[in-house]
């Protein structure tokens, strides 16, 4: 008979846990549709003592879909698909990548639909991941403010991140190898309210890291509005978070939630496997 496969919330916002399925033993149909669905209902989902070595990782992503481009961040050597989150215990800088809010890549003309992170290596304390439901975020906004969004694109860039003026500070940063270049200076238009591809809902689509303005509107207009939305979509009871121990793996769709990864763990070494799964350019959400 085989194990019994579970779904057990972590937050009333967002995040789950999946028990019974070991992702080393070459999952099923009906297991990869178990964790799908956990992922399209909670929009973040945790399988525990995990042990995947980068190629596993990669096959494991390829049953949630195609792989993503990996803009700036160098891959691991030999696995073009795995990038590995580092930091080292030498680094006294206060930051970790992904240590700002924001969704994967959303400078992207299709951004990525899920991100997958295997811990390694975790600090004694410290290091954990927050994520915050966009979609409850979206659904708490008044109608009013509702449909002042409909129809607003966000201005998104990876020019606060990646571009070569940042090369410096990514230099000091001894446990990933990130390479800037003027691409960064590009921007792409999203819709600031986004019908998720899958299931149809509609969820907030901008973030304090890449959403650098509002379409159409002067950043004195703009940045309003958006420090408004930055700090609603934020806000502490539409997040989940998670105390990672090594042998986690954790799923999170792009666009559902947006993420940022805590800088509190200064003296220790956090490493982590991530692979990234394509997805399509946002819709925007019609009511
Ligand atoms: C990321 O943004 O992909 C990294 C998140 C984390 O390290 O917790």
């Amino acid at each position: 008979m085989g194990t019994t496969i579970t779904t057990e919330r972590i937050a009333g916002a967002c995040g789950a846990v999946v028990h019974g399925i070991d992702l080393a033993r070459d999952p099923d149909d009906a297991e990869i549709a178990h964790i799908r669905r956990a992922l399209l209902d909670h929009g973040v989902v945790v399988l525990r003592d995990q042990c995947l070595d980068p190629d596993q990782q990669v096959t494991f992503s390829h049953r949630l879909g195609p792989p993503s481009p990996v803009p700036f961040v160098q891959s691991i050597p030999g696995n073009p698909e795995v990038i590995a989150v580092v930091r080292e215990a030498t680094e006294a800088h206060g930051y970790t990548f992904g240590g700002l809010w924001h969704s994967d890549f959303s400078f992207l003309p299709e951004p990525p639909s899920a991100s997958i992170l295997h811990a390694l290596e975790v600090p004694p304390y410290g290091g954990d991941t927050i994520w915050a439901s966009q979609t409850l975020a979206y659904a708490r906004l008044s109608p009013g403010m509702q449909s002042m969004l409909a129809g607003l694109r966000g201005v998104h860039s990876a020019v606060n991140a990646y571009s070569p003026r940042m090369q410096a500070v990514h230099d000091t940063f001894a446990g990933m190898a990130v390479r800037t270049d003027d691409s960064a200076n590009e921007t792409r238009v999203h819709p600031v309210v986004r019908a998720h591809g899958e299931t149809g809902q509609p969820a907030l689509f901008v973030n304090a890291q890449y959403t650098i303005g509002l379409h159409g509107f002067a950043p004195h207009e703009a940045k309003p509005l958006l420090d408004f939305l930055f700090a609603h979509s934020t806000r502490t009871d539409f997040t989940c978070r998670w105390q990672w121990r090594v042998g986690d793996l954790a799923i999170w769709d792009n666009r559902a939630v947006q993420h940022m990864a805590m800088a509190d763990f200064t003296g220790h070494r956090r490493a982590m496997h991530r692979t990234t799964v394509a997805g399509e350019a946002p819709l925007a959400y019609a009511a």
